[in-house]
């Protein structure tokens, strides 16, 4: 029997739980082919329609978050192969579409597709064995799932083409310090963190939260002002749920807010 390409499971016991995904092709150091990438992008959908779910979390194994696309598949590929098929943006990209957080829990290898990977999440949690690097380059190829968009808005543009244009790898600290992960913590307490930072989102408002994550990535996607108009136009709305009555009147009461999600 094959084994599956990426591992599901559920976590907490509140209304709203985790739902997290392993990657698992580790003897690959789990390099992410078309056949994983659209099973996680179903188990995303999945996921993001189910009411029982509000946070999901996406993880490898201690040695490897994902050391990059399938070379060996991405080997016998040909420019009209990858017009035609639209690879990434068919499947990769389906991670763009979920409205609920998605948080990366990041230990050893995400190279190339591997860190574009963890960046299409909302945010990373990286042990502090992380590695990340976008080595196309070595291949004769550049980053190809938004590495030359997404870091240098992350890291900046020096250290993006240091990165990109020698294809190095960057530490945890450095990665840290740079900005593109949020914190770091003991490889071994990485699911655990991972686990209550999301467990955390789940006791919140998801209709709130999921509108919260699109005006940052309002904000990291596009320019300023559009950014701030939309941002305003969608706090205007919350004044609409039952939550922010909720919410505040709870604050106002000194007692812990019931969420109805809605
Ligand atoms: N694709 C396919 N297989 C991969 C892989 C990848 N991205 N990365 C590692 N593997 C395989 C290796 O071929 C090897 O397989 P075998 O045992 O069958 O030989 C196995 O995983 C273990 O790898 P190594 O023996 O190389 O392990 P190492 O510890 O010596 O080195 C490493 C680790 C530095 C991460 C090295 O494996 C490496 O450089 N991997 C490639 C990294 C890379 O170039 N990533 C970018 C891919 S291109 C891309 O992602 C395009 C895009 O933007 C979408």
């Amino acid at each position: 029997m094959t084994e599956p390409l990426i591992l599901t499971e559920i976590h907490g016991d509140g209304e709203r739980r985790t739902a997290l995904i392993r990657i698992n092709r580790p003897k690959q150091l789990n390099a992410l082919n078309d056949a994983l990438m659209v099973e996680m992008g179903q188990a995303l959908i999945a996921f993001d329609r189910d009411d029982a779910i509000g946070c999901i979390v996406i993880t490898g194994n201690e040695k490897a978050f994902a050391a990059g696309a399938d070379i060996a598949a991405m080997a016998k590929y040909d420019y009209m192969h990858v017009h035609q098929t639209e690879y990434i943006t068919r499947n990769w990209e389906t991670l763009l579409q979920v409205r609920k957080p998605v948080i990366a829990a990041v230990a050893g290898f995400a190279l190339g597709g591997g860190c574009e990977l963890a960046m299409m999440c909302d945010f990373i949690i990286a042990a502090d064995n992380a590695k990340f690097g976008q080595p196309e380059i070595k291949l004769g190829v550049i980053p190809g799932a938004g590495g030359t968009q997404r870091l240098p808005r992350a890291v900046g543009k020096s250290k993006t083409m240091d990165l990109v244009l020698t294809g190095r790898m960057m530490d945890a600290t450095e990665a840290e310090r740079a900005g593109l992960v949020s914190r770091i913590v003991a490889a071994d307490k990485l699911i655990d963190e991972a686990l209550s930072a999301a467990a955390i989102i789940c006791g919140l408002s998801g209709p709130s939260v999921a509108l919260a994550k699109a005006c940052v990535n309002k904000s990291f996607e596009g320019g300023l002002r559009d950014g701030i108009d939309y941002e305003r136009r969608i706090f205007h709305s919350l004044f609409a749920t039952e939550d922010q009555k909720e919410g505040m009147d709870a604050f106002l009461s000194k007692r812990a807010p019931q969420f109805k999600q809605r």
